[in-house]
Order: C-alpha cells, then structure tokens, then sequence
C-alpha cells in the first residue's frame, strides 16, 4: 500500500522563498509509485491551506491566489489521531486525511526552530527532522555556540548582546563587541537564516549599524571575529547511527556568503569534495558527526565550517532542516555520495519512522 505524505511549505519565516524553490525541487522527487502525496503550503502570514495547484505557482509565490486549488486544513493535536483535517465543501467542515509521515520542506522562524516540530510531535504522527529541543538549540546560533563550549568545538571569538542594550547604551555595547576581536567583524542575529541580517563591519560606525540591522531580525545579537577560509559543509543523515557525508566548499565568489549570492546572483561556486587535505576532511566529518549527536540531532541536518589556509576547522553553524534547492548543497553531498534525491527522501522518511 502507497504512504500518505504530507509536504508543508512555506512559512511565516524570512526564509518563506527559499522554502517555495526548495518544495519545487522536493515534489517532482518524491516517489508517486510510493507516495500518495498531499501539500499543505503555508502562507507568510502562517495560514494553513491544503494546495492541488501547479508547481509553477509556488515558483512564482502566486499559489495562495489560486483560490480553486486551496482548502484550509489543520492537524490535530490530539496525539494519535492520525489525520490532515481539509475544510471541505460546507465552511468549517472538514474531512479526515490520514497522514503516515510528514516532510516539513520549511526554513527559519516557526518552521526550524522547534515551533512546528512541538505542533507535529504532538499529533503522534512522525516526521522527518530534529525533534523539538534540538530544533530550537540549533536555530539558535548563541545557544548553540554556548552548549558546543562544553564539548571542545572550535569555534571563532564571540560576544552576544540584547536588542535592549544596543539601543539603550551603544557605547558600552561597542567597547564590549570591539574586544572580541580586531575589524573586519561579523554581526549577526541569533536566530535567522539565509544570511539576512548578517553583516561584516569594518569600523565603528559600521559596527553600530550592523548591530542594529541584526537586532531588527531578533532580540539577541552575536558580533564574531572574522573567519578568513574557505566555507566547507558536511550534510548529516541518521538518528543515532549519524552519517556525515563527504564535506564540500562553497566559494561565494563574493565578500561572504550573502542572501543574493545565495539566491539571486549567479557568483557562487561548488566544490565536492571540499578543496582541502584528507586529513582536514575526516576531521570535518567527526566534528560534524560529533555536534550532531549532542544536539541530539535526528532525520537530517547540515554542518557548516570554515577551514582557513592553515586548515584550522572552525564550527560556524548547524541547519536541521537545510535547503533543498537545486542549488543546495544538502541534497548535492548526498548525490555524489551515491544516492539519488528520490533515494534520499526515501531513507528520510524511513529515519522519520524509525525511534
Ligand atoms: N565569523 C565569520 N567569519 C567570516 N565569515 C562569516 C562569519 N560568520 C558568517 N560569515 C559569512 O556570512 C554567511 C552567513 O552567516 P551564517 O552564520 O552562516 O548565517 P546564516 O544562518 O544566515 O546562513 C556565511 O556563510 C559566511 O559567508
Ligand atoms: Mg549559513
């Protein structure tokens, strides 16, 4: 008998686009002979909509127009019920869908930071991705860094402030983040994705403002020495048996790794493997190994690091539900590691099933 999956995409996150190309690569890859598949989008506004549309319209972001193609649809957070619930013909009543596994195809703020993981681990039904905690400690790049100290992950120099204390007393707050380490320095919110709101500051007035564009995204802002190296990831699969894949590099091709040259433009570049030694490859792979299994990591997650010219590894930051793109590294590592995309949601949704 087929699976029933429900894919979710969307989200009220600033990641809400990056979800749409990522669903678009997802969909045509998942198994029909296998899957009977059901879409729930979610709008940016985080409205729940069942979705029968074309793809095209979610490239285009105009599926929430498609009025014909949307019924709203809820689950139930009854644990073991077991169903999608979609509104049917008469307003507010809604018919029972089962559900075997869901694959939440969503990035950022209530999609990967523990939100929606709390909502779908109280309906019983499985799903692919860290569960709730771990979620949250990843999203989080300051309680991650904080919970890695204890576990000898290098990591670059850092201080964390509050969105209060930035407005309130900047020059107490600059004499603090300039002690971190000497210019350029890297700003960033602790809780984003995409690199919005991260910025690298080359002076004072820079700094401040920096710090204020990151405190706009959220409370807590982390300023960062500034990393020279190359940008090596390691996709993880597994629950507690974690696989790290080969790493690759990322090389932006421009200043950093920004939103545009990681969606927009055309300037980045991939390698796989990662252009580094052996030996800094294994040891990328054991650390990725390593912080994932103490997030208490399961299903899937990326690793990302720095790997400077003297091939020091540097931790820089975790995605427990990493792009999916055509573009993305997450599925690219997996295919040169020998499986396909088809192959991959597969073991995913095996992982998802499995304690
Ligand atoms: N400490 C750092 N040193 C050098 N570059 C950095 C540093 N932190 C971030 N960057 C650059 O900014 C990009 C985005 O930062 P990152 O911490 O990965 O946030 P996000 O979660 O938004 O991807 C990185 O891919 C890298 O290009
Ligand atoms: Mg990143």
């Amino acid at each position: 008998m087929k699976k029933s999956v429900l894919c979710l995409f969307g989200g009220k996150s600033t990641e809400y686009k990056v979800s749409l190309m990522s669903v678009c690569s997802v969909l045509p890859a998942l198994d029909t002979d296998k899957y009977d598949i059901h879409t729930v989008g979610i709008t940016s506004d985080g409205k729940w909509y069942s979705y029968t549309g074309s793809l095209d319209a979610i490239r285009d972001d105009t599926w929430h127009e498609k009025t014909d193609c949307l019924r709203r649809a809820m689950l139930s957070p009854s644990f073991g019920d077991g169903n999608l619930y979609v509104e049917g013909e008469t307003k507010n009543s809604f018919i029972p869908v089962h559900i075997d596994v869901i694959v939440p195809i969503v990035h950022g703020a209530y999609c990967e930071d523990g939100t929606l993981q709390g909502l779908l681990s109280m309906t019983g039904i499985p799903y692919v991705g860290p569960h709730c905690a771990a979620s949250a400690v990843a999203m989080d790049k300051m309680f991650t860094k904080l919970i890695l100290n204890n576990y000898d992950i290098p990591q670059a120099k850092s201080a964390f402030f509050t969105r209060a204390e930035i407005e309130t007393a900047p020059d107490e707050v600059l004499t603090r983040a300039e002690a971190v380490d000497s210019y350029p320095l890297f700003v960033k919110p602790a809780n984003a994705g995409s690199s919005i709101g991260v910025s690298k500051a080359s002076d004072r007035a820079e700094l401040l403002a920096a710090m204020r564009l990151a405190a706009s995204f959220d409370t807590k802002v982390i300023v960062e020495e500034c990393i020279v190296g190359r940008e090596v990831e390691c996709a993880v699969l597994g629950n507690e048996d974690a696989h790290p894949s080969i790493p690759g590099e990322i090389n932006p091709g421009s200043d950093f790794y920004d939103y545009d040259t990681k969606y927009i433009t055309d300037t980045s570049a991939d390698f796989i493997p990662a252009r580094i030694s052996e030996n800094a490859l294994e040891q990328v792979r054991t650390y990725a190994k390593k912080i994932y299994t103490v997030l208490g990591c399961r299903g899937l997650s990326r690793v990302d690091f720095f790997v400077t010219k003297e091939e020091r590894i540097v931790f820089n930051e975790i995605n427990t539900l990493p792009g999916f793109t055509q573009i993305s590294m997450y599925p690219k590592l997996w295919n040169y590691m020998g499986k396909t995309t088809a192959e991959l949601l597969d073991t995913l949704i095996e992982y998802a099933e499995t304690e």
